[in-house]
């Protein structure tokens, strides 16, 4: 078991990955003296089957609980469901000492994070991510969102969690494809962050697929590490967090444009990732070593088995949409080296159009 500790001003909290935790949350959450029962929110189809022996353990550390159960998948980030969290939280009478616990992967994490965020200006949120992306990105940094028609998370806030407890059993549950999907984030997080972490993914790739523990828990705490890093030092993303969204400008156009949900988040990144590492290259920031180590993890984790399916019309109207595009202009993390990225770079929308059609075949 690992604790990291993310240093967030005035929010600093413990990250804990392993296995078997729900004792170990369960005591956690009673020292939290919720004022009512805990408000413990899951989707109903994946995670949910994870909820029984967490209600077991809370109930064995005399700690009540209410559940609440959200649709799978994006279909929970919409306003419609926030406001029966809403509702369930005005029921079970939940006031500002309350506290929240998601028990997903992000989409459940985003839209009761931000249910946690705004009920009574802001109650204590618990994550336990219950995805692979979600326990090495969406769980960590305090970001949550819906989704309105108009785009991707347009309505969020930051609100950083109390705890975040990342057991690593659920993941035994996850299908294949949201495991790769996972993949995509770590893959990402090293590539821009860590040299030595790409080297240990081009080596343990096949025992991670393979779900191997101790690679499970070693790709789990490296990624974790490294986003706690970067959120501790700019929790509101006023600058350096920024090389987080590397492969999400193209990556949020494409799940946009292909329709919220059509395309796992992890899988329109590495596509994302495709391009924003082709983009570096050909405006002379990159190093093609880079590109092909990126290219080569995607490629083996089955990250790019299926180009989506959007047409040129959707995917550039989507683009524009982006809340990183700004009159005009495109902007892009790109990739320096192995382990270095530059974040806010303006690139010639030309050669935006020119590497899409390509690595999309558009
Ligand atoms: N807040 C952030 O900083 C941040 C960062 C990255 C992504 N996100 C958001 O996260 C969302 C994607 O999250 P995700 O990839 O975790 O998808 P998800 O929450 O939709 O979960 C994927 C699927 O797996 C199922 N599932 C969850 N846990 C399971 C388990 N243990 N076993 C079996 N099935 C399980 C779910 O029911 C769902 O069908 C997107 O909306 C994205 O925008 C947010
Ligand atoms: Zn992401």
């Amino acid at each position: 078991m690992h604790r990291i500790s993310i240093d967030v001003p005035g929010a600093a909290h413990e990250v804990t990955v392993g296995f078997h935790l729900a004792n170990l949350a369960a005591q956690a959450l009673r020292r939290l003296a919720a004022s009512r029962p805990i408000m413990v929110v899951s989707d109903s189809v994946g995670a949910g089957r994870h909820i029984d022996p967490l209600i077991e353990a809370l109930k064995s550390a005399g700690v009540s609980a209410a559940v609440h159960l959200v649709p799978a998948g994006e279909a929970a980030k919409e306003l419609g469901v926030l406001s029966t969290i809403y509702g369930a939280l005005a029921d079970d009478g939940i006031d500002r000492e309350g506290v929240l616990v998601s028990l997903g992967g992000g989409c459940v994490g985003d839209v009761a994070g931000f249910a946690a965020a705004t009920w009574m200006r802001g109650i204590r949120h618990v994550q336990m991510p219950t995805t692979l992306l979600a326990m090495v990105d969406s769980s960590i940094g305090g970001k949550t969102a819906i989704n309105l028609p108009a785009g991707k998370n347009l309505v969020g806030a930051v609100h950083q969690p109390v705890a975040i407890f990342s057991d690593l059993e659920y993941l035994e549950t996850l299908a294949d494809a949201e495991f790769r999907s996972g993949l995509a984030e770590i893959t990402k997080v090293a590539l821009v962050a860590d040299r030595s972490f790409v080297d240990w993914l081009s080596v343990n790739l096949v025992a991670l697929l393979g779900r191997d523990k101790p690679a499970m828990l070693e790709a789990v705490r490296r990624a974790v590490a490294i986003k706690a890093g970067v959120v501790s030092r700019d929790p509101h993303e006023t600058g350096e967090r920024a090389i987080l969204n590397y492969g999400h400008t193209v990556g949020h156009a494409l799940e946009r444009a292909a329709g919220f949900g059509r395309l796992r988040h992890g899988e329109a990144v590495a596509w994302g990732m495709e391009v924003a590492g082709r983009l570096s290259l050909s405006s002379g920031a990159g190093t093609p070593e880079a590109v092909r180590t990126q290219h080569a993890l995607l490629q083996r984790a089955g990250l790019l088995a299926n180009r989506p399916e959007v047409t040129r019309a959707d995917l550039w109207q989507a683009l524009r949409h982006d809340k990183k595009s700004q009159a005009g202009a495109l902007r892009f993390v790109l990739l320096r080296e192995i382990g270095r990225a530059d974040y806010g770079c303006e690139v010639d929308p030309n050669l935006v159009w020119d590497t899409l059609a390509k690595v999309l075949s558009l």
